[in-house]
């Protein structure tokens, strides 16, 4: 038997059936499509908090139980086996690729990885010490005013075109504006480096100095990709998806994604986990850190923690905590990230041991931990969010594309329950009080 939910309106006592839908794994949705036809109400439902957008078969989050699947594999499993390239294929493809279909895939992405030298000049427009989120932003909404040949949306090879434009070419715009901020010289992608390679290379390749590559560097940044390259339907993905629904071009719904990821409620975290910790400065000053954020008459935060689905820890946390401790021997020789690492781990300690974070289950999130191994891979703390955004990607035109391919896209338009002045006649200036 279909299982229903009965909607009863107890002023006129007419009720529907609402059908319960079953995906394959968490909880059951209630379809809640015919409420307004047949009752001439809405949900009310601000955040979203309970409302499941859209169907879909990329990524699937058990927050209760700390679980991430992309297409099906768990994330601890991408993260030790699989490749940032790789997942991105599997996001996009829904099967991870044979050899030769990965080998195209590959040859395709560093092929498109190379600028316009036109949408470089775009840099210069910018102010000498913009944030590198507001050129990413920038410039990807630029890149539909130089592909809008191969930008027709129904069309699946130009939509597989755009996901290759965007994951070809997202590095080497974040290593642009790295360096426009630095003053230093672009670096072109080069053919013969892997896609974690050719970013380190981009950023930090000076003419006049050997670029020896470490291989736990680059392991380090795989993982970070992989880790962050999609995520549901978090506030950043709902955007593309929300932009893509009114047929818009995808160059442009990045880039509205990108502007969402900004805010230090979502990407923009791990920017501000790390300025925090600076902020803490001493694991002495943590319990007065702690009552700061317990307290509801200020607005700090303690950032890197809490996430709306994830009530337990959040796997990627768990994943890039274990990294940090095996990665910074390595890669922080002269021990400068050490003491940052060490005030996290005891704000860690102390803040799931309070009161207040075990009731509200606030666990730490992906940001946490991702700040500390970027520092000690020698990325800016400025950089942080780009590079979640390089990573995120992936998922957005995997998200935007899984939209299109759906027969039954329709334009994303929420309702609202109107709180404002009733209806009342205009008054002419002179008359008013
Ligand atoms: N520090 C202190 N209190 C917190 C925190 C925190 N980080 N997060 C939530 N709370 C409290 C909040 O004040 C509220 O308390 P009360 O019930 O007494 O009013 C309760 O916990 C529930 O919070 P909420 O704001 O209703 O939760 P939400 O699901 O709307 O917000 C969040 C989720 C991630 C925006 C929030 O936890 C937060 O602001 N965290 C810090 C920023 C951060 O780390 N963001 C990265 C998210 S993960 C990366 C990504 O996907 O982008």
């Amino acid at each position: 038997m279909n299982k229903t939910v009965t909607i009863t309106d107890n002023s006129t006592g007419k009720s529907i059936e609402c059908p319960i839908m079953e995906g394959t794994h968490g909880e059951p949705v209630i379809d809640t499509r015919a409420l307004s036809k047949e009752l001439g109400m809405f949900t009310f439902d601000p955040a979203f908090v309970t409302t499941a957008s859209c169907k879909s078969a990329i990524t699937f989050i058990d927050g209760d139980r700390g679980i991430l699947l992309h297409r099906g594999y768990p994330i601890e499993q991408l993260a030790e086996k699989s490749s940032y390239l790789e997942v991105c294929y599997l996001l996009l493809n829904g099967e991870l690729p044979t050899q030769q279909q990965m080998d195209t895939f590959t040859f395709s992405i560093r092929r498109l990885s190379i600028l316009h030298e036109g949408l470089l000049s775009f840099f210069n427009g910018f102010q000498h010490n913009a944030h590198p989120m507001a050129m990413l932003a920038g410039v990807v909404a630029g890149m539909s005013s130089y592909y809008h040949e191969e930008m027709d949306i129904y069309n699946p090879a130009h939509r597989d075109m755009c996901a290759i434009r965007l994951i070809g070419k997202m590095p080497t715009i974040a290593a642009k504006s790295f360096r426009y901020l630095l003053g230093r010289p672009y670096v072109y992608p080069q053919h013969n480096l892997g896609y974690v390679e050719n970013f380190f290379n981009m950023m930090f390749y000076l003419p006049n100095r050997e670029m020896p590559m470490n291989p736990t560097a680059v392991k380090a940044l795989e993982i970070m990709l992989i880790l962050h390259a999609d995520h549901e339907q978090n506030a950043s993905t709902s955007t593309v998806r929300l932009a893509g629904s009114s047929q818009a071009n995808p160059y442009a719904c990045v880039a509205a994604g990108i502007a969402t990821l900004w805010g230090p409620a979502h990407g923009g975290a791990n920017e501000a986990v790390i300025n925090m910790l600076q902020e803490i400065g001493d694991v002495k000053n943590i319990p007065a850190y702690i009552e700061l954020v317990k307290d509801k008459n200020n607005p700090t935060r303690l950032m890197g923690f809490g996430h709306r689905v994830y009530k337990n820890f959040d796997p990627r946390a768990t994943i890039i905590r274990t990294a940090c401790h095996q990665l910074l021997g390595e890669l922080d020789a002269s021990g400068e990230q050490q003491p940052m690492f060490e005030i996290a781990m005891e704000l860690e300690r102390i803040a799931l041991e309070d009161e207040y974070f075990i009731e509200r289950k606030l666990y730490p999130n992906v940001d946490f931990y991702s700040g500390i191994i970027l520092s000690a891979l020698g990325i800016p703390t400025k950089m942080f969010t780009v590079l979640f955004a390089v990573a995120r990607t992936a998922g957005w035109i995997a998200q935007w594309k899984e939209m299109i391919e759906d027969p039954d896209m329709k334009i994303g338009r929420p309702r609202q329950l109107y709180i404002g002045a009733a209806q009342r006649d205009y008054v002419p200036v002179a008359q008013r009080l």
